[in-house]
């Protein structure tokens, strides 16, 4: 398996990663979410984020084949916390046929590495409260609940 960092001829696999990753997490949690954006904004989207020095886009390979995606980002530290750097995990998804192998570990792994290498001091990630295998995941590698979003219907 290697992993392989903003390389702007993969953006076509990075946006298929996407797609599909909406298609099955939001697709199962978020009845409201446009499953359609990736094919449609994704390709503009994530040629940008390859460009962005404050952008992580990640590609996972195995025997070739993508075996999966992470997308991080840098973000401003803000005046109402300015002690804190935080790098944001923005998206991740690990090919079905890959999971459970230490795709998505390593995928982190070098997340860490990199936002580390920029200063970051936290580390945040948001899944559906009910995608219990990300929310396993996730906890595995070392993240724990900090704040809480919740919703109700209107
Ligand atoms: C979540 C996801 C990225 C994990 O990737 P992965 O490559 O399968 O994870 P790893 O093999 O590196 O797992 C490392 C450890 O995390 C934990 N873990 C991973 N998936 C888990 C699951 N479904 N249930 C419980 N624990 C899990 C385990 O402790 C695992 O170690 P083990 O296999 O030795 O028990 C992958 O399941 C996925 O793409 N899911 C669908 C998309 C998604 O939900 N993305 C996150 C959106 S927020």
């Amino acid at each position: 398996m290697t992993v392989s960092v903003d390389v702007t001829e993969e953006v076509p696999e990075l946006v298929k990663s996407a797609e599909a990753l909406f298609a099955e997490d939001a697709g199962s949690h978020d009845p409201r979410m446009d499953l359609g954006w990736p094919a449609r904004e994704g390709a503009a989207y994530y040629q940008d984020l390859v460009e962005d020095e404050n952008a992580l886009c990640l590609l996972a390979r195995s025997d070739g084949a993508v075996a999966g995606h992470l997308i991080g980002r840098l973000l401003p530290v803000s005046s109402l916390r300015p002690g804190a750097v935080r790098a944001v995990l923005e998206s991740m998804r690990v090919a079905a046929e890959r999971r459970r192998e230490g795709v998505g570990e390593a995928l982190v792994a070098a997340f860490v590495a990199w936002a580390k290498e920029r200063g970051a001091n936290e580390l945040a990630v948001q899944a559906y409260a009910n995608n219990e295998g990300a929310l396993a995941f996730y906890r595995a590698q070392g993240f724990e609940p900090f704040e809480v979003r919740l919703g109700r219907a209107v």
